[in-house]
């Protein structure tokens, strides 16, 4: 069990690239060419049930340091974020967003509610929560119920705390001069990016400019056999400073709004 934030931060990894091999591949591909790879944040996903809030799973990087930094609504999914940050640049931000349950049916609520119901008392509040995986039983027909009303929902039930996402900080990247370019080369590569709302979103003018992979598809052990859906994907962000000469540290609602796109079925 991961006790100091680096423990956690590389556990989280470790869960994650195993059910991303792809990103471990693309990070292979970038040290590779002797760049440097820094994350720009993790993004985790959760549901704003009193046990489960934000506040909640943000908990273990509060209490390592880490400062809120600023906050994002995404009315059309439903969806409220908040991102944090640490006085140590070379950490990743970790970005948390939560599903609005009271804006879904009381049948999608009910089925939340039982889930979190599975969950060990006093589970949420360890330190390496965000990287135990699912912790309830679900079925492939519930799953297929929470999709239909929300893929974020169907994503948290099916892989509960872990990243749903690692980004790539493409400044740090010396080999790659924009966005542009790294987004030709992953494609060389045979990599296929989200192209929802164009390859690359946002742009100099917002400081920030993101691209990503699509989420690769992986078989999950449901508590009635296993079924292949969509699971995590890498991202890219670049950022630009501001007037002040500081990077943005914050983030775009209308470009994440696409990315959460991402892990969409049928992509
Ligand atoms: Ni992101």
């Amino acid at each position: 069990m991961a006790k100091t934030l680096p423990a956690l931060l590389d556990k989280m990894w470790t869960d994650y690239v195993a059910i991303n091999p792809l990103a471990q591949k693309i990070y292979n591909f970038f040290i590779s060419r002797g760049d440097t790879v820094l994350n720009d944040h993790i993004a985790l996903r959760t549901f704003n049930h009193p046990r489960l809030t934000i506040d909640v799973v943000a908990a273990p990087f509060v209490a390592s340091g880490y400062k809120y930094g600023g906050d994002y609504h995404f009315p059309e999914k439903k969806l409220y974020a908040k991102h944090y940050e640490h006085p140590d640049a070379t950490l990743p931000k970790i970005f948390i967003s939560e599903l609005k349950l009271e804006e879904f049916s009381a049948e999608l609520r009910k089925t939340v509610d039982e889930l979190v119901a599975q969950i060990p008392a006093g589970l949420e509040h360890t330190f390496d929560f965000t990287s135990v995986g699912r912790p309830w039983k679900v079925s492939k027909a519930t799953y297929e119920k929470l999709m239909k009303e929300s893929d974020y929902a169907g994503w948290v039930a099916a892989f509960g705390y872990r990243p749903n996402h690692f980004t790539v900080f493409i400044n740090a990247l010396k080999s790659f001069a924009d966005i542009q370019t790294l987004n030709s080369f992953l494609k060389e590569q045979g990599v296929k990016l989200n192209a929802s709302g164009g390859e690359i979103k946002g742009t100099p003018a917002v400081f920030l400019e993101q691209s990503s992979t699509l989420a690769n598809n992986i078989e999950v052990q449901f508590s009635d056999g296993p079924q292949t859906v969509p699971a995590c994907y890498y991202e890219f962000a670049r950022r630009y400073p501001l007037p002040t000469g500081e990077l943005y540290q914050g983030f775009v609602a209308a470009s994440a709004d696409k990315i959460f796109e991402s892990t969409s079925k049928g992509q």
